[in-house]
């Protein structure tokens, strides 16, 4: 079930953790690692359609086309919804698919792994086994298309940019914790409440505590911020009502 809050989607049913990042980003190694140290499950979309449609992703990309491939990356997707709380490592180009990133919001978050092109170039170990990547020159073209849109999309962006596995993970974790999305969602509701029931202080104290850490983690933006940020505006209004203006008094 998906609720709609403050501008906000809270996912009931399905709480997915979905990596996106261009190629090299180390988006399946993190989502395994932290799958094992948070037990849960973990996937990789590739992977999923490789055997599903018993082909390489090398082979579907040659055969049957781009757009072939990215049906089948929406159809993995779809059978996700049926699952819970998975950590999902998601190919570069997912982002592309405009029913991939309506079924990733509805299923969950979307984390961004932002990198240097550069060091995406230097990590790919395996050129021949990505099809997307002809040449540096390809690349970065497409590294340009790409990163406005992970941007566009993600729910956290993490900057892995001269960070070691360790410090990528230790950020990426998170979203697993006490400032994923889903709980500062409902931090603003519980604030709410208090504004409704009259406790004023508790909820302004509330509502600046989660906008504070809505700014530290999530992507420049996010609706969610700025909900939290007109809450407490509108409080703080409520509470200290600007001084009527008087007219200046003219002088007898
Ligand atoms: C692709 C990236 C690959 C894989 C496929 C297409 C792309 O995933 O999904 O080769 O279009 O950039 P990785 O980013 O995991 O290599």
């Amino acid at each position: 079930m998906v609720e709609k809050s403050g501008g906000y989607v809270i996912h009931e049913g399905c709480d997915h953790i979905f990596f996106v990042g261009f190629l090299g980003a180390g988006k399946s190694t993190l989502a395994r690692n932290l799958g094992r140290l948070f037990h849960r499950g973990y996937v990789d979309v590739d992977r999923m359609v490789e055997r599903s449609v018993g082909k390489t992703v090398c082979e579907i990309f040659s055969e049957e086309g781009e757009a072939s491939f990215r049906r089948y990356e929406a159809r993995e997707l779809r059978k996700l919804a049926q699952r819970k709380s998975l950590l999902v490592s998601c190919g570069g180009g997912i982002v592309e698919g405009e029913e991939s990133c309506a079924l990733m919001h509805r299923m969950g978050s979307i984390v961004f792994l932002d990198g240097a092109l550069s060091d995406s170039l230097r990590q790919i170990q395996h050129p021949e086994l990505r099809p997307d990547f002809v040449d540096e020159a390809c690349a970065s073209r497409l590294y340009r298309l790409r990163r406005p849109l992970y941007e566009r999309e993600c729910d956290l962006r993490i900057d892995i940019r001269d960070k070691t596995f360790e410090q990528v993970a230790a950020d990426s974790a998170r979203v697993l914790g006490d400032d994923h999305p889903h709980t500062l969602t409902s931090r603003n509701n519980l604030a709410h409440a208090y504004q409704a029931a009259g406790r004023h202080h508790e909820a302004i104290n509330l509502f600046k505590d989660t906008l504070k850490v809505c700014e530290d983690t999530l992507s420049p933006g996010h609706p969610l911020t700025t909900t939290v940020r007109e809450n407490l505006e509108t409080l703080e209004r409520e509470m200290n009502p600007a001084p009527a203006s008087f007219p200046e008094s003219s002088e007898e």
